[in-house]
């Protein structure tokens, strides 16, 4: 039960990893580039290494045929090519999914600019990709106070504003509104939301904040709280609109979270939290980074124009960037490059593909004749820019249809609808779950786990009310900002 006042077990070692610096490559939620080598140059990231560092497990062949099995969907392209490439108890979502036990999909983005790239939608295309497969509940965060927060110069107002533009960016993905809650903290911070984020408060020390973000005596008070805010998040109990009010229920239902890497050190944390809470432990997978067109080791950023392809860029725009700047793994002449071949290892275009490309027979071919010197950079590069104009032009058609009221249809406190696994009935949202530690047993439960004719009806009633108790309070907030 998700009450701090009772005596909590100890935590279990999951915050034991202070910032990730291994071996010159620095990965946290504000700086990600690799190892500086002897010659001055910065080498990939060494994923490898990252996930020794920081605990967490290579997602493994047989990770991957039992995903297939359970889901009857063969992996993401970007699962089996490594770009999502390991994970925390993924396996549990998996054991759910196979019962048709509740979970909800949770990720997020930091509105810090207008100008959004292909880089941030990777992680937002594998999300629908795995909302469409599972047909489970979506929430997607904007952390517009944390890029008020973390900046010297941003105003409330302009985050504000960025919320709405991104939120817009991200809807043009595709996602299913019936099961796709978006909000921003700004505006959803609140109830029962802030309930869980003021109990997750409590759980953490200043002592634990440093280490795990590296904080110190003059990082305003702001940022040291926020991972509470990121946290609270993965507790179903923050959306009595979506998984009931009844808090002993819901507090057993978990997420997956999908995130690029550089974001584990906040759920490190809160899976401590949820262990003390007595909540279900977040499970993650994480994703690697798109290079920017200088090549491995950095990431694309919004700041730098000519890093970055934006969702916003034309076709002419996205050709020039690429032949201009992306690092390429060829030779230096015509005659060196048939001679000794390229590498797709570090050649931007093949990175690119690798993402982009969905057929793996085309890209072993593509890999294996760039290496050879059968198949030119320019030629590589060419094949990467049709890819790119077509995934951006695609985008910018579903951006054109995303209007506010679409906006606002998102982003409204409400129920959600999803069905889960096909193969498996299920009785209803929430399937009552022994949370770590506590006994849970409620009256509605049938005997078999599933919930009653009566308690469902109870739960759907509270869920009602939680919605109209969220609209009464949406339309206060609007007239007092009004008035
Ligand atoms: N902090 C993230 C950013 O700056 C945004 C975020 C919030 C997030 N919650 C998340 C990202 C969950 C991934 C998963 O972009």
């Amino acid at each position: 039960m998700a009450d701090s006042s009772q005596p909590v077990p100890p935590a279990p070692a999951d915050v034991e990893a202070t910032q990730a610096i291994s071996g010159g490559q620095k990965i946290d939620p504000w700086n990600v580039s690799g190892e500086v080598g002897e010659d001055g140059k910065v080498k990939a990231i060494d994923y490898q290494k990252l996930t020794n560092e920081f605990g967490t497990s290579l997602i493994d062949d047989k990770l991957l045929e039992r995903w297939e099995k359970v889901t009857g969907h063969k992996p993401h392209r970007f699962m089996r090519r490594q770009i999502v490439f390991s994970h925390r108890d993924l396996s549990l979502i998996l054991d759910r999914y196979e019962k048709n036990e509740p979970f909800y999909l949770y990720t997020g983005r930091g509105p810090s600019s207008d100008s959004m790239h292909v880089g941030h939608t990777q992680v937002f295309d594998f999300v629908k990709w795995l909302q469409d497969v599972l047909d489970v509940p979506l929430i997607i965060m904007l952390t517009d106070d944390e890029k008020f927060l973390f900046s010297e110069k941003r105003t409330v107002e302009e985050v504000i504003g960025y919320s709405k533009t991104n939120a817009m960016d991200i809807i043009a993905i595709g996602f299913d509104p019936k099961k796709t809650f978006i909000f921003s903290d700004f505006e959803y911070v609140g109830g029962a939301f802030y309930r869980n984020i003021v109990r997750f408060s409590k759980r953490v020390t200043y002592n634990t904040a440093k280490a795990i973000f590296g904080f110190d005596g003059s990082s305003n008070i702001g940022k040291i709280h926020f991972a509470s805010i990121q946290g609270a998040t993965a507790f179903a109990t923050s959306f009595p609109h979506i998984f009931g009010a009844d808090e002993k229920r819901v507090a057993g239902i978990p997420c997956l979270i999908p995130c690029a890497i550089d974001q584990d050190p906040y759920f490190r944390l809160t899976r401590d939290a949820a262990y003390g809470l007595r909540y279900a432990k977040p499970s993650l997978i994480h994703m690697r980074f798109l290079d920017a067109l200088q090549g491995p080791g950095s990431k694309m950023s919004a700041s730098d124009a000519n890093s970055a392809i934006f969702l916003s860029d034309t076709a002419k725009q996205i050709k020039t960037k690429i032949n201009k700047y992306a690092f390429s793994g060829g030779q230096e002449t015509l005659e060196e490059h048939r001679e000794l071949g390229g590498n797709p290892d570090v050649d931007v275009a093949y990175q690119y593909l690798q993402f982009m490309m969905d057929d793996d027979e085309e890209l072993a071919r593509l890999n294996r004749e760039y290496r050879s010197g059968e198949l030119l950079t320019g030629e590589m590069k060419n094949i990467c820019i049709e890819h790119l104009q077509k995934y951006v032009t695609g985008f910018q058609e579903r951006r054109a249809k995303v209007t506010e009221d679409v906006v606002n249809e998102f982003m409204a406190t409400r129920p959600l609808e999803w069905a889960g696994n096909p193969k498996v009935p299920r009785a209803d949202l929430v399937v009552p779950v022994k949370a770590e530690g506590g006994e849970q047993k409620e009256g509605g439960e049938a005997g078999d786990g599933k919930l009653s004719k009566n308690a469902q009806k109870k739960l759907l009633k509270e869920q009602k009310l939680a919605q109209q108790k969220a609209e009464k309070e949406a339309a206060k907030a609007a007239t007092q900002a009004s008035t």
